[in-house]
């Protein structure tokens, strides 16, 4: 394919859809980040601002103010919107305490939030990640507020009362799990079971955060047709790219993007045409601010680094997919 324009432009040539997570604020207030993201992106997906800490600042209301922004620009600019996330143990309001509520009353707490917030968005967003992280590190189901209450098949009801809702895409979406390993297998046995049981399941998403370690492509692409002969769609959903603090290259700008490239092409071989970057600019990114178990990471995962410049991962990202 001959070279295009700009990164959306040749996201399009190849039917792929790239995208950002989006910070509202940037998107109100700073005119070179909404310019970056409609030239370059076809895909937008909320960072925060779908998440229950930010939509519910007190247990009988609703502030939708941040959210809107986000789906609306994605709607208004032709894009693929991705939203970010129904149920999760992390960002829930500081008013909600799980054990003010007996288990049916949270069991109505979610799918009340459920039903709203995706009944909300039905003509507008795209794909939902429903249950985000629900497997723990070494495989096991994650012991959290959701699972005490409700007991496991929360998962399974979660996806049920998003599908009374809307169309969109279902799917469930955890880190450390892109390569062939322990957690991937547990996704996998779940998903399975989710299917076996008629829970409305469309897609899985793995999020990337290559930080540090970053997984075999190789394994990458086997991981992905796996779940995709499941009958799954498979979308990168978070990617970043970081080494160790301390630990860079000599080049960590082409090595960063030498992996980006290697991803991507990984996804066009195996027919997984969806990929969302956790941010748009380095200035921005989450990573700057995380600690892993103490280990801290190099700032600058992106594709456009703070003065929207950008970066060799842009120009890899940009010919994997115009020379594929
Ligand atoms: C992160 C955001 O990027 C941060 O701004 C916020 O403070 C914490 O959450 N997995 C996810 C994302 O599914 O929602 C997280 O986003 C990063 C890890």
């Amino acid at each position: 394919m001959s070279e295009q324009a700009t990164l959306r432009d040749a996201a399009d040539a190849q039917e792929f859809t790239i995208g950002a997570a989006l910070d509202p604020n940037a998107l109100r207030v700073d005119p070179s980040y909404w310019k970056t993201v409609a030239e370059n992106f076809n895909a937008v997906t909320p960072e925060n601002a779908l998440k229950m800490t930010r939509l519910r600042p007190s247990r009988h209301t609703y502030d939708f103010k941040n959210a809107d922004a986000i789906v609306n620009f994605g709607v208004e600019n032709d894009m693929y919107v991705r939203g970010h996330t129904l149920v999760w143990h992390n960002q829930k309001p500081e008013w909600f305490q799980a054990w003010d509520y007996t288990d049916e009353q949270l069991r109505t707490f979610l799918r009340d939030h459920i039903h709203t917030v995706a009944g909300r968005y039905r003509a507008k967003i795209d794909a939902w990640d429903v249950v985000n992280e629900a497997v723990d590190d070494d495989g096991s189901m994650r012991r959290t507020v959701w699972s005490d209450g409700l007991g496991e098949d929360y998962i399974a009801d979660a996806f049920r009362w998003a599908d009374e809702v809307t169309d969109a895409d279902l799917f469930y979406n955890d880190y450390g799990a892109d390569e062939i390993n322990e957690k991937s297998d547990a996704i996998y046995d779940l998903v399975e079971g989710l299917l076996e049981d008629d829970v409305p399941i469309d897609g899985v998403g793995l999020q990337l955060h290559a930080l540090g370690d970053w997984p075999d492509p190789e394994s990458i692409a086997e991981n992905i047709q796996r779940f995709q002969d499941l009958g799954l769609e498979v979308h990168i959903t978070e990617m970043d790219v970081a080494f160790h603090d301390g630990e860079e290259p000599e080049n960590p700008l082409e090595e960063q993007a030498e992996y980006y490239r290697d991803v991507v092409e990984t996804c066009l071989d195996v027919g997984c045409d969806n990929l969302v970057t956790w941010g748009v600019h380095d200035g921005s990114s989450w990573i700057r601010g995380f600690k892993d178990f103490g280990q801290r990471y190099t700032g600058d995962p992106l594709l456009f680094d703070g003065r929207y410049g950008e970066k060799p991962a842009y120009d890899a990202v940009k010919e994997g997919l115009e020379e594929y």
